[in-house]
């Protein structure tokens, strides 16, 4: 008997390519950019499994292309290209990597928001202008971090550990989260609010909330015109839950007085777009879980619940365990 056919569609660390191998007859994609759809759709149509990325659209219309399909395999906590509930319908299972990257993202929030406060993107592009003459008693002057107030939007994983870090700043910590936790109040010493109190009162406003259709352009201009004219936006959710155009009015009229964002949208954001050129918007290119250690663990889970789901057993990290034992994942394995 053979092995199952799996598409990996992007080259990601051994941890999890060294797993795959041993239990699959796997391609893999291995160009820098993910596989044009054209591609995809061809190249998985007598697919097992997929291991996709947060860059690979998994819809009806991919699902119904490569009828033996039983696990798509996300390496990301966010699962919004993943259209689950056509994964359900259909049997298959879907999972994705959560746990691994909450602190890692944190640390990233969290340096985003001092890298914005404190223009270290600013200083930095000044030296290498050869702008420094001498030390400057105004030179690049900004708010301070410590004893200032954070906004959470959303306090899932994430935000929870933002707020821990902020915790060590002194910082005053409020938050706005469709479920409110009373737990984290206690034991990390949080405010729950009413979203726009929250806009109206941080000095910093962090997004963890998943992209969902309410979500959806969360920051719009009216939001924005809650927030105080010193505030600063992080984002490393995900970029449609912030309109772009809004946050572009907001950035240049002064309405907020900086943004810094690991996640765009669009995504990627072009270097023309008018956002990159801004003094007051950081942006990276949605790296907030980048460290050598996270992505590889994340690949690891992504391997796990891929040979999980093609063994039909429950996933470590699943998105539809109902989906378990029908239509797809119940059907006879011809390897
Ligand atoms: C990255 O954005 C992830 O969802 O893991």
């Amino acid at each position: 008997m053979g092995k199952p056919k799996v598409y990996v569609t992007r080259l990601i660390p051994d941890q999890g390519l060294d797993l795959i191998r041993q239990f699959c007859d796997m391609t893999l994609w291995q160009d820098d950019l993910p596989p044009p759809r054209d591609v995809l759709l061809r190249e998985t149509h007598d697919a097992d499994g997929l291991v996709s990325l947060l860059t690979d659209s998994i819809d009806p219309e991919l699902m119904d292309a490569c009828p033996k399909l039983r696990v798509v395999s996300n390496m990301a906590v966010g699962f919004d290209n993943i259209n689950v509930s056509a994964a359900t319908e259909r049997g298959i299972l879907a999972g994705n990597t959560p746990g691994v990257l909450t602190e890692t993202t944190a640390d990233f929030a969290f340096a985003l928001l001092m890298a914005a406060a404190r223009r270290i993107p600013e200083g930095v592009a000044y030296v290498k202008a050869g702008k420094w003459q001498t030390w400057g008693p105004m030179l690049l002057m900004g708010p301070d971090v410590h004893h200032s107030t954070l906004g959470l939007v959303g306090l899932g994983r994430i935000g929870a550990e933002m707020a821990k870090r902020a915790r060590g700043f002194d910082m005053r910590v409020l938050y706005y989260d469709v479920f409110r936790r009373e737990d984290l109040e206690q034991s990390l010493g949080l405010t729950y609010a009413p979203l726009d109190d929250v806009l109206a009162q941080a000095d910093f406003i962090s997004i963890h909330t998943p992209l969902t259709p309410e979500t959806h352009h969360l920051m719009n201009r009216d939001r924005f015109s809650k927030m105080k004219s010193s505030a600063i936006l992080i984002n490393t959710s995900r970029g449609p839950v912030v309109e772009s155009d809004a946050l572009l009015e907001a950035l240049r009229s002064g309405q907020i007085a900086g943004a810094a964002l690991d996640v765009t949208e669009p995504e990627p954001l072009p270097a023309d777009h008018p956002l990159v050129s801004l003094p007051n918007c950081i942006i990276v290119p949605h790296i907030a879980s980048a460290s050598a250690a996270t992505r590889g663990q994340m690949a690891e889970i992504a391997a796990r619940n891929l040979i999980a789901g093609l063994k039909g057993e429950p996933l470590p990290s699943g998105l539809n365990p109902d989906a378990l034992g029908h239509g797809r994942s119940a059907l006879p394995k011809d390897w």
